[in-house]
């Protein structure tokens, strides 16, 4: 079976609304020669104070190349819960994915594996796709505990999805030390860990869905890492933080993704 690409772009808290509506344009500008069908599924996630003007610069080109993301969204659709967005309301905005369970996410404002699952329901309910985050700290891959700390975060995470849903869902392994830190994790191993992970899927959720789901790398990806992330087996694409912050660099990975898939 062979699964389409994904290259998202996560800006995490960068850019007011004129600058990223202003990198929304220029990373359409960088795909423009490019043939739809040729490209991965380009997905660009700003901050909820941009979803409105990301997604109007990206209607208002209706070439369709790049679509959405909101960084998180929370599951109960509306009420008493000062400070959040649900997931009616990204998906008002314009958005098509929602990212979940980052680690900063996790680290920096307590999110759980339960609310991650609840949140996974919620955003399929609804006909968005989620795009799962997982991966360890240095000292879980230290103490020899990388894959069962995994496959914890899936199970939880996956909790009570039928296997369609799941055939559905992104995930990303994101390994903690690797994020931001210029060190990417060596690819033969990236590409074991989502191995292990598509296997996991498919004790959950059986063979078919493990072939279908999109598992993405992330970790500091950069254009001149991803052409070799590509080449391995179960890589179905990337999550790119610092280097989707401009159109150049993400353009330059959604090529070099490119070479290797088409
Ligand atoms: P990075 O971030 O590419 O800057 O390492 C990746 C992520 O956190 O999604």
């Amino acid at each position: 079976m062979s699964r389409r690409p994904v290259i998202a772009g996560n800006w995490k808290m960068h850019k007011l609304q004129s600058e990223s509506a202003e990198l929304a344009n220029a990373v359409m500008k960088e795909l423009k020669e490019i043939d739809k069908a040729l490209l991965p599924e380009v997905v660009i996630a700003p901050v909820f104070t941009s979803l409105y003007a990301v997604n109007k610069a990206l209607t208002d080109c209706g070439c369709g190349k790049v679509k959405m993301a909101a960084q998180n969204a929370y599951f109960e659709t509306q009420g008493a819960f000062t400070g959040e967005v649900s997931v009616e309301m990204v998906k008002d905005a314009g958005a098509e994915y929602v990212i979940i369970g980052h680690s900063e996410r996790r680290q920096y404002f307590g999110e759980t594996d339960e609310m991650i699952n609840k949140k996974a329901k919620k955003i399929l309910d609804l006909g968005l796709i989620p795009i799962i985050c997982c991966g360890e700290s240095l000292e879980q891959r230290e103490a020899g505990v990388t894959d069962s700390h995994i496959e914890s975060q899936i199970k939880a995470a996956l909790n009570g999805l039928s296997a369609e849903e799941v055939a559905k869902s992104i995930i990303a392994y994101e390994p903690i030390w690797a994020i931001g830190t210029g060190k990417t994790c060596d690819s033969d191993e990236a590409n074991r860990v989502i191995g292990m992970i598509r296997n996991v899927v498919k004790g959950i959720a059986g063979a078919n869905a493990a072939d279908s789901i999109r598992i993405l790398y992330g970790g500091s990806v950069k254009p001149n890492t991803i052409e070799e992330q590509m080449s391995k087996s179960d890589i179905d694409g990337a999550l790119v933080g610092g280097a989707s912050l401009t159109a150049e660099s993400f353009g330059q990975i959604v090529k070099g993704a490119m070479k290797q898939t088409v």
